[in-house]
């Protein structure tokens, strides 16, 4: 695999940490010190799969490539208002792709998890360029009026184009179940014949456990795929973790003993997008001109499932 392409696209409302004191008990203060995050751009009057296609045609372009070049859509995505079609069959349409296309669900580690997929794509030879994407809308999963979860999430899209090349150094990606720490749960349409109670359960998080999970597994598997790679933590230019909390980044900094410019930050302005932070992360450092050739990227990133990934790709545009 090798990354010839990047693009992003936001919701254009910004909700600040002032905004959210005005309509619940919380403060700047709060948000800003647990969390890291400022800001965040929230779907109003936008549809995800528009976000989608914008972020998707922006990788094309960037790739210098057309839609028709694209033989596979992947997108990650969780939870949105179509269940079918997928978010990346009404992206194929809206770009002009005629190609296979499929979501995946892996929470917020599904942008690794897609990584993984085209990469086997790519080394079976069943596809050259492939566009992987992530778009996510967790402020329509969570409760408004439970605090300590719909301060921390943003809405947004984030894509890149692949094609074939040696560049993706190590990945891994794993799955323990675990239920009880992060789910949301929805009500399907009612039959005649269900007897079972049944109800929809906005985003739970029992944070303080995510928290000790997220850390301890980002560390164990970036620890996994820099040995895999045969390299060393200083080896790598950047290490582009999910923007779930500043504080796990940090920790996660403070064990690597690292400077803070190895690990970029946007969660700030973005809050947690799920497993669209990853991409856009990466789009952002791409369009700031922060990325040359020969750097290596560390990704890493955990969710509900409790899933985790994580991967070394070498940026060579
Ligand atoms: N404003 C003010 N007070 C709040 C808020 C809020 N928004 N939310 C919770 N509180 C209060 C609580 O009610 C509690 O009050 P109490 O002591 O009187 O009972 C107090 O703050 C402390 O609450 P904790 O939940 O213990 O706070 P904690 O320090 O653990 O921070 C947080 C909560 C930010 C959610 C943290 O646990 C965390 O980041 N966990 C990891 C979450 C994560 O990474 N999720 C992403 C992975 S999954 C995904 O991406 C979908």
């Amino acid at each position: 695999m090798r990354i010839i392409g990047t693009g992003s696209a936001h919701p254009k409302h910004t909700l600040t940490n002032d905004d959210l004191s005005k309509i619940m008990d919380t403060s700047d203060e709060w948000i800003r010190e647990r969390t890291g995050i400022c800001t965040r751009q929230i779907i109003t009057d936008e549809n995800l799969e528009d976000l989608a296609a914008e972020a998707a045609q922006k990788a094309l372009d960037d790739a210098g490539i057309k839609a028709s070049d694209i033989d596979y859509i992947i997108c990650s995505n969780v939870a949105y208002e179509y269940v079918t079609p997928t978010v990346s069959s009404i992206v194929e349409g809206k770009i002009g792709a005629s190609c296979p296309c499929v979501d995946l669900n892996a929470a917020c580690s599904g942008f690794i998890y897609a990584i993984d997929f085209a990469e086997a794509l790519l080394q079976t030879g069943r596809a050259t360029n492939i566009l992987v994407m992530a778009a996510e809308e967790p402020t329509r999963m969570v409760d408004w009026n439970d605090r300590s979860t719909c301060v921390l999430f943003g809405d947004g899209a984030g894509a890149m184009v692949v094609t074939r090349g040696e560049e993706l150094r190590a990945i891994k990606v794993s799955s323990k179940s675990n239920l009880d720490v992060l789910h949301y749960k929805r009500k399907l349409e009612p039959t005649p014949f269900i007897t079972k109670e049944e109800e929809h359960i906005p985003l739970y998080m029992a944070g303080q456990e995510v928290f000790k999970t997220a850390v301890t597994c980002s560390l164990r598997d970036l620890l996994a795929v820099l040995s895999d790679a045969g390299l060393d933590k200083n080896d790598i230019t950047y290490y582009v973790l999910h923007q779930a909390n500043f504080r796990i980044n940090d920790f996660i900094r403070h064990r690597f003993n690292m400077d803070p410019a190895k690990f970029p930050v946007n969660m700030d302005k973005y809050g947690n997008t799920s497993s669209a932070s990853i991409p856009m992360l990466l789009d952002e450092l791409n369009r700031e001109g922060k990325l040359k050739n020969g750097d290596l990227l560390a990704f890493s990133a955990f969710g509900a499932g409790f899933t985790t990934g994580a991967c070394i790709i070498e940026w060579n545009k």
